[in-house]
């Protein structure tokens, strides 16, 4: 039976924000909304006080320093600022960019654009579907692949699609030893996990406010300004802005929002991974139990990390079914939002980059669903929606 009352598990995707967020940002919107650049009036000044304040709560969130924040509009412009404004540098190390195959496409797009205009990009291949840590990274394929004209680095934290967690501290040491700037985007990890930029080690870090129950809209890149500080090439310029790293108004309300969506993350984070490991771990033993052929993509549940850390999101499942079409189960489903591998974005048909690059077939990606649990899901949400899921693969099946 398709889901009679909404349910919403597609928390990678974007979500919910929360009503007390909602509610810090709402004077900066009706009484506070002077613009943080304007000098000599109390609207201003109080604007420029909300900016700055957020920032420090942003940047200590992440083990940062305040003037390390530079605001942007998501973590798209954030991996844009970072790559571009590493690679544009007039004086860099060389033209050699490497990244993986499995990245966000926030990275990957930039890359490609770049490798037209003649750079040389050496996207990295993972561990394959069926291995116990699909999608992971060993950190010797980047050591393998390092060379003298390497100017940086990119690899992403947490996976949008399989969650699978990248080895970062390790990554970066060794590009760290090897004198190459590291990126690295943490839009799916922070506020999820605990992030600390010095614990990791990374020279640059993407992140975003509308993933952690803030609004869409505003993000952040992380740029170290410390042994060393790293030089980037603005990518959008005008009124000199933010040390004309990023000209441009700052969107005042959004980043009260943001600094507001992540200090209760981490208030809250201890308790909510462990409820969202559960939830995860019950979906996908109703799942298993219920349908035939169920397979797990990505890393397992219970995986762990060299280091004795999870090697998965706690909020992530992402299931092949086989034989059965993804987006046709989307509609079968009615109101349980969850994403499909066919069509990992509305403007691109093929199947998900990401599974293909695990190896999946064409055929087994098409089948697949991601669910991201989060804040507001519930048991009964995880029992429900198993349910529907189970009943729309064996009719479409029949039908078959
Ligand atoms: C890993 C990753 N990077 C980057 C982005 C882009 O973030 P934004 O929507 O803030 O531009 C997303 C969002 O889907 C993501 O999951």
């Amino acid at each position: 039976m398709p889901a009679s009352v909404p349910i919403y598990m597609d928390n990678h995707a974007t979500t919910r924000v929360d009503p007390r967020v909602v509610e810090a940002m709402f004077p900066y919107f009706t009484e506070q909304y002077g613009n943080a650049g304007s000098i000599g009036h109390a609207f201003g000044e109080a604007a420029r006080e909300a900016v700055e304040q957020s920032r420090t709560v942003i940047a200590s969130a992440i083990g940062a320093e305040p003037e390390e924040i530079v605001f942007t509009s998501g973590a798209t412009e954030s991996n844009n600022l970072a790559i571009r404004g590493v690679a544009e540098r007039p004086k860099r190390r060389g033209d050699h960019l490497v990244s993986v195959q499995t990245e966000h496409k926030a990275v990957l797009d930039p890359l490609a654009r770049l490798a037209r205009r003649g750079y040389d990009v050496t996207l990295l291949e993972v561990e394959p579907h069926g291995s116990s840590r699909a999608g992971w990274l060993d950190r010797q394929r980047v050591a393998d692949v390092l060379r003298d004209d390497t100017a940086l680095v990119s690899v992403m934290l947490a996976n949008n699609e399989i969650g699978v967690l990248q080895p970062i501290a390790e990554i970066a040491a060794i590009c760290r030893e090897r004198g190459v700037t590291f990126h690295c985007d943490a839009t799916q990890a922070v506020g999820k996990l605990p992030v600390d930029v010095r614990t990791l080690g990374v020279d640059l870090m993407s992140f975003t406010a509308h993933k952690m129950y803030g609004p869409k809209g505003i993000g952040a890149l992380y740029v170290r300004r410390t042994r060393p500080a790293v030089r980037l090439e603005a990518q959008i310029t005008g009124g000199g802005q933010q040390d004309g790293l990023r000209s441009g108004t700052l969107n005042v309300a959004g980043i009260v929002g943001f600094a507001a969506a992540l200090q209760l993350c981490t208030l809250e984070l201890p308790a909510e991974i462990e409820r969202l490991a559960k939830l995860r771990d019950r979906l996908w033993q109703l799942l298993r139990s219920r349908i035939d052929g169920a397979e797990l993509c990505g890393p397992n549940l219970t995986g762990q990390a060299a280091t004795g850390g999870p090697l998965r999101l706690p909020g992530n499942l992402d299931v092949a079914f086989g034989n059965v079409d993804g987006e046709a189960l989307l509609l079968a489903m009615g109101n349980l939002a969850v994403s499909s591998g066919a069509a990992c974005s509305s403007t691109d048909p093929s199947p998900s980059h990401v599974l293909l690059a695990l190896g999946l077939t064409e055929d087994l990606a098409r089948s697949t669903l991601r669910f991201g649990l989060g804040r507001f899901n519930t048991i009964a949400e995880v029992e429900a929606a198993a349910e529907t899921v189970a009943a729309a693969v064996a009719r479409l099946r029949e039908l078959r």
